[in-house]
């Protein structure tokens, strides 16, 4: 089976009606990432913080997948597919993907402040304040924030090295470690984009560029690489 490796970002879930974050109506526009998703800001103020990613998790609960998420779901008849996403929300999950590497964590789970291995799944979207890890520390949002290292970048760079087809979709590819994984695509392999405003990538001879919303683009490439 040929092996289809696709980093997603926030775009893939703009039609499911999550914001994404740079868009001039986007989270950051409304909200200043230093003071919600570093550690300091987490350590200021971490009832802001908590209240910033209980707002983001009852939102998640309360949208689907779109068409984009299920036409990758449809490529695994044919394929060996994985999805690294840098989106926190479950909708790869929920449409069905069966491989999903969580780049930037997950608001779905929570952990320990004093222990990184303890993550635990929230029931519902509240981290409340007096919730407590078996270590008696607090519970943060299980987020990767600005100025943290990306524990899960080392498994994504070798699947990448994987891949026989590599799929970009709804990321402006402005954030790095994630941005870079582009570069560790091999040389050859064909490097599908779809985007409705197609960010700004170094030009090579296999990149194609499908200028159009997930849903559809995403679409019409899963049809045409089921053919
Ligand atoms: N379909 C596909 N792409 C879309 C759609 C859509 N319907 N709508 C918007 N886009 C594209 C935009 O053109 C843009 O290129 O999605 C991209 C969204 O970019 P960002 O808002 O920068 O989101 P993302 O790239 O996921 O951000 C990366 O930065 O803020 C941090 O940790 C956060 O994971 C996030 C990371």
């Amino acid at each position: 089976m040929k092996k289809i490796v696709v980093l997603s970002g926030a775009g893939i879930s703009a039609e499911s009606g999550i914001p994404t974050f740079r868009a001039s109506d986007g989270l950051w526009e409304n909200h200043r990432i230093e003071d919600v998703a570093t550690p300091e800001a987490w350590e200021r103020n971490p009832t802001l913080v908590q209240n910033f990613y209980n707002e983001r998790r009852k939102q998640a609960l309360s949208v689907q997948p779109n068409a984009g998420h299920l036409a990758l779901v449809k490529l695994e008849e044919k394929y060996d597919v994985t999805i690294i996403t840098q989106n926190v929300d479950n909708l790869h999950e929920k449409a069905g993907s069966s491989t999903v590497i969580h780049l930037h964590g997950e608001l779905s789970k929570s952990r320990s402040c004093v222990d990184e291995t303890l993550i635990y799944d929230i029931e519902g979207w509240e981290i409340k304040a007096e919730e407590r890890c078996e270590k008696g520390s607090p519970l943060r949002p299980h987020i990767v924030w600005f100025g943290e290292a990306v524990p899960m970048m080392d498994i994504a760079a070798s699947v990448t090295q994987e891949a026989d087809i590599f799929i970009v979709v709804g990321t402006s590819l402005n954030v790095y470690p994630a941005a870079g994984l582009i570069f560790a695509v091999q040389k050859g392999v064909p490097i599908y984009v779809v985007d409705p405003y197609s960010p700004e990538i170094q030009k090579r001879a296999n990149i194609t560029f499908i200028a159009e919303p997930a849903t559809i683009g995403l679409t019409q490439l899963a049809d045409q690489l089921m053919r």
